[in-house]
């Protein structure tokens, strides 16, 4: 695993043509190709972890193992349908569409606090926190928890990526709990003082329809805050990095704003913040000429389907104008787990980099390209030095 983890790109190109999947250490198996990890994202015959997961790393209950017990990316069938169905509404296409203004505010007030700055870490002063202002704006939380909030985010998500130990364990415990405390501690303020926001409607909405349990409410919005916050923020660094990697690429999209959309989607395509997306198998499944048994746990490489050359052209190559891009981007999953945030996503992405491209055209790396680090649930990335 620490070869993979030094190199994911370099071993996902050498095994990609020879084999289908890989036996992971953990006792999961990785899928590589595009054909299958589209097909299987869908397949009913492999369905969403529920708690497998936690219990294979050894998180057997508590505030982490919660997560998996009662949250909606991890759920099947009705009750995966009951937990996601009271946020659908809220982050249609339509509706996130009229926050583009609200968004790029944040970005606009965000970048002229850099440009004052002279020289700033772009993840910590800008990609973290786009994100995370609009999903307080849009959930009802205060701006101020948002250091609070992200911090918790940031160290729960680790749970996802293969690479954290038992020693570990307890601190992302510890940060589920807290996280747990803390949207339970704002909703009971909801409930004494409703607003005419998304968390009181949301509060009086499945206390009507009593179909949530108090925990699965909890749940939920934990994992809005974990989904809508991490994954952006990462995406948002390195789609800037890629293209100052790039300066005759990031030259034209200054000058050509029609491009940003081109521009997010293939970053979000060379190097995702996403890594793979987990099911279990129900009954017999064939990936290339093997058959895998029931209740095996396989774990989707979009990090490797993305640089698939049955797919892509030149999968290697950074190229904003690419026009091989399937209809749906494979780095939002597929089937009924396709992320609800993908529209917000974008829209935070797009205008994030439209900002920068427009205030800020003379921008650079200030020291060595960002390492983006895993391969396999949500990525990790340390610092963006740029020169404003
Ligand atoms: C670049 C940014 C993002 C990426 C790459 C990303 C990626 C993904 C992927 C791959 C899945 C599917 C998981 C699966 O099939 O098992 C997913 C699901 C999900 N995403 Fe995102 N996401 C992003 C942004 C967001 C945002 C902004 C939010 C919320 C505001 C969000 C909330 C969620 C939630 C709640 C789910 C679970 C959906 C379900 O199980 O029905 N994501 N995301």
């Amino acid at each position: 695993m620490a070869e993979l983890e030094a190199d994911p790109h370099g071993l996902f190109r050498a095994w990609r043509p020879r084999l289908p999947f890989v036996a992971h250490e953990t006792g999961s198996v990785l899928v590589l190709r595009a054909e299958d990890v589209e097909r299987l994202g869908r397949d009913p015959r492999l369905k969403a972890t529920e708690t497998a997961y936690p219990v294979m790393r050894g998180i057997p209950e508590g505030p982490l193992f919660d997560i998996f017990a009662h949250g909606m990316f991890t759920a099947n069938g009705t009750v995966h349908r009951r937990r996601r169905s009271p946020f659908t509404r809220t982050f249609a296409t339509r509706l996130i569409a009229a926050l583009r203004p609200h968004i790029r505010g944040t970005a606009e007030a965000l970048a002229r606090e850099c440009l004052m700055e002279g020289e700033v870490d772009l993840v910590a002063r800008y990609t973290s926190l786009i994100p995370a202002r609009t999903i307080a704006d849009l959930l009802g939380l205060p701006p101020a928890d948002i250091p609070r909030f992200t911090r918790l985010a940031y160290e729960v998500s680790r749970v996802l990526s293969y690479t954290f130990g038992p020693h570990d364990i307890p601190d992302l415990v510890k940060a589920a709990g807290e996280l747990q405390d803390y949207v339970a501690a704002i909703l009971d303020a909801r409930r004494q003082a409703p607003r005419d926001d998304f968390l009181s409607h949301y509060l009086a909405e499945t206390e009507a329809a009593g179909e949530l349990t108090p925990l699965e409410v909890v749940i939920q919005l934990v994992l809005m805050i974990i989904g809508g916050t991490d994954t952006t923020r990462v995406a948002g660094a390195m789609q800037v990095a890629l293209l100052l990697q790039h300066p005759e690429q990031w030259e034209t999209v200054c000058r050509d704003p029609g491009l940003i959309p081109g521009a997010v989607t293939e970053a979000l395509r060379y190097e995702p913040s996403v890594a793979s997306t987990a099911r279990v198998t129900l009954e017999e499944v064939a990936i290339g000429e093997t058959v895998l048994p029931p209740g095996v746990m396989v774990m989707l490489s979009l990090m490797s389907a993305l640089r698939d050359e049955a797919v892509y052209v030149e999968p290697d190559r950074f190229d904003i104008r690419r026009v091989d891009h399937p209809r749906l981007h494979p780095i939002f999953g597929g089937g009924v787990h396709r992320c609800i945030g993908e529209a917000l996503a974008r829209v935070e992405l797009e205008e994030g980099l439209a900002v920068l491209t427009h205030l800020i055209p003379r921008l650079r790396l200030a020291g060595a390209m960002p390492r983006v680090q895993g391969h396999s649930g949500i990525r990790r990335i340390d610092a963006l030095r740029v020169a404003c």
